[in-house]
């Protein structure tokens, strides 16, 4: 959950550093520092806040030449955010520096004994343990700094993606992985090293990915050298090359990364489906999905695993899958799944999905299942993240690269691609007749247009958040396939304006959340055309009933909610099925625009962080 990175070569290492560090701070960004070495020495600056606070530091405090770097934007976990835990952090002797992003789980004991030898520390975090367990057996063993990284993490417990190098020997990074991204961009007489290519996508369009529990020597002059930490073989790595752009991490205009990820929704659900959907010849085409139609259409039940929206993309599936493929499926939160020890069979196939391909949870899951024998299968978004490499096989989304803390486009791919997955095996099962198969094939392929459409009622939505702006809750309420959504727009709303929000079946309000409803309560209520319409116009009358306040989704053209709502928000008519990816449209924008008018930081809201890489 923290961002790092770092340089190696013949350019200036700061400016590098300072906007690979911008491009990271999704991942982090309550502290953010940076080590130069200079030629002699090390210079240092770390602070608490943001990567432009760092930004503003640096200039005053240190020298900012020097073609060796590392940096590092943070999301605390040991220690809180202020200067001292802030990384980089040095060993005691003041040669080492070292950037971590991971937790070190057994940092209290390795502490107890560098204590017992005499090592000092300042900061209360994990990071600046490892850095003295690396110097420690460095003296003591008196090996070579790869060495005695690789000693050092044989030693520690925990999650880390490191970079450290050594002032007395200014011409090598050594870095290391074990559940926690780290990429290696291989430039001319130049290397980087970040959490995702992004830092250095201008310089080169080759990486290596480290895998788990390997290290890499980068040393200039030389290729690079990838090992293993246990059992210590050479590793030859696979350089990738990347398809990143820069306009694709830049706003391109608009005012935050969520507005742009909402608005590009339209093209990357097409770019998704793209050569993969052929409605017009009644195909669909998912390499990852071919080899393995009898696991799924043969599968006892199918379990879903995953967080946040993603967790709410698998409730949309659930409906899906079940409806056209009458195959039982558990939607399970990620860390719910990995503790309670769950019943998991050779028979099952677990689909997991996650938008970064990082998220620590949702990993473990996916370890838990291969181990008792499902066949897992990934729906990710980051082209060669953990999870997609951890599981059996599974078909991207391609949603691009999104960079605002609050999911949106990923949620609509994610969708997307669920839709198709479940859309192919029915037909093979033979669960769904012909015209209805045909038929959504058909009205998925328009869905780009509709999500167009709704986000046309973008200045009209503005207008209804500047009513809604200052309540301090919300209640979300949608019935079947827009139950999900419910839960989605709650959480949306929650996560950037810090407004409280609770999503929940309409018919279940009954039950509890009817009682929170009087004149000063904004209810958002999904009431598209549905086999539910009139049961959730008589969830509206009684909220009415109640004075609460509506803010009702309703198809184009409709009239009997239009005469009970206080505002309404329309999206076009589509398949029920496919609702939730236009429902969600409206939802998204009312989030932004409370947020953006309550002056929240819209891309960054605090505590969170993009992908939540710890437990
Ligand atoms: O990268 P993932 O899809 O695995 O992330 C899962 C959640 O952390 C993520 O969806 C989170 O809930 C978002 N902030 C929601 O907007």
């Amino acid at each position: 959950m923290c961002g790092i990175v770092g340089y190696i070569g013949n350019r200036e290492a700061y400016p590098i550093i300072l906007n690979g560090l911008k491009r990271l701070e999704y991942r982090g960004y309550d502290s953010a520092g940076i080590a130069l070495y200079d030629g002699t020495n090390i210079q240092m600056c770390k602070t608490k806040g943001k990567v432009s606070d760092l930004e503003s530091k640096v200039t005053s405090d240190i020298s900012t030449a020097g073609k060796l770097g590392i940096g590092h934007t943070r999301w605390a976990t040991h220690g809180i955010p202020n200067d001292v835990n802030s990384h980089p952090h040095y060993s005691m002797s003041g040669d080492l520096v070292i950037i971590h992003n991971g937790i070190i789980e057994n940092y209290a004991s390795i502490k107890k004994e560098l204590i017992k030898r005499g090592y000092i520390f300042k900061s209360e975090t994990d990071t600046e343990v490892l850095v003295n367990l690396i110097e420690d057996i460095k003296i003591k063993e008196k090996v070579k700094l790869g060495k005695a990284v690789q000693i050092a993490l044989n030693q520690v417990i925990g999650a880390y993606a490191i970079a450290v190098f050594d002032r007395n020997k200014p011409d090598e990074i050594v870095v290391a992985k074990l559940g926690s991204p780290l990429a290696i961009g291989i430039g001319e007489d130049e290397f980087f090293v970040a959490s995702d290519a992004t830092p250095f996508i201008e310089f080169t369009n080759n990486a290596i990915y480290l895998e788990d529990e390997e290290m890499a020597i980068i040393r200039l002059g030389r290729e690079v050298r990838v090992r293993k930490i246990k059992g210590d073989q050479l590793v030859d790595p696979y350089v990738q090359e990347l398809q990143l752009n820069l306009e694709q991490i830049e706003k391109g205009g608009y005012e935050h990364f969520m507005l742009k990820e909402i608005y590009e929704q339209p093209t990357v659900i097409k770019d998704t489906y793209r050569g993969r959907l052929l409605a017009d010849q009644g195909i669909i085409k998912l390499g990852g999905l071919e080899d393995y139609i009898q696991k799924f259409v043969n599968a006892n039940r199918i379990i879903i695993v995953a967080c946040g929206t993603s967790w709410h993309a698998g409730l949309v599936a659930e409906y899906i899958f079940e409806d056209w493929l009458r195959i039982p499926v558990e939607v399970e939160y990620a860390s719910e799944f990995r503790y309670r020890n769950p019943i998991i069979t050779d028979k099952d196939v677990v689909i997991a999905i996650s938008q970064s391909g990082e998220t620590a949870d949702t990993l473990a899951a996916i370890k838990l299942a291969k181990q008792q024998g499902a066949f897992v299968y990934g729906v990710c978004n980051v082209v060669g993240s953990t999870i997609s490499r951890e599981t059996h096989s599974g078909t991207y989304t391609h949603a691009g690269p999104e960079i605002g803390v609050a999911s949106t486009k990923a949620f609509t791919t994610q969708i997307t691609v669920l839709t198709m997955i479940a859309l192919k095996l029915a037909k093979v099962k033979g669960t769904i007749s012909k015209s209805n198969y045909m038929m959504h094939l058909r009205e998925l392929e328009l869905i780009p247009s509709c999500v167009e459409e709704a986000l046309r009622s973008d200045e009209k939505i503005k207008a209804i958040a500047e009513v809604f702006k200052d309540a301090s809750n919300f209640l979300y309420l949608g019935r079947g396939y827009n139950f999900p959504v419910a839960l989605e727009g709650a959480l949306k709303l929650k996560e950037i304006s810090y407004i409280h929000a609770e999503g929940y079946p309409a018919a279940e309000m009954k039950h509890g959340p009817i009682a929170l409803i009087d004149d000063q309560m904004p209810v958002v209520v999904i009431a598209v055309n549905s086999n539910h319409y009139e049961k959730v116009v008589s969830n509206i009358e009684e909220i009415k009933a109640r004075q609460g306040k509506i803010i009702a989704v309703v198809t184009e053209g409709d009239t009997s909610v239009k005469e009970l709502a206080d505002y309404i928000m329309e999206v076009p008519k589509t398949s029920e099925n496919l609702s939730p990816l236009v429902t969600t449209i409206p939802l998204q924008l009312l989030s932004y625009h409370i947020a953006v008018m309550l002056g929240r930081n819209v891309d960054q809201p605090r505590n969170l962080a993009k992908s939540v890489t710890v437990e």
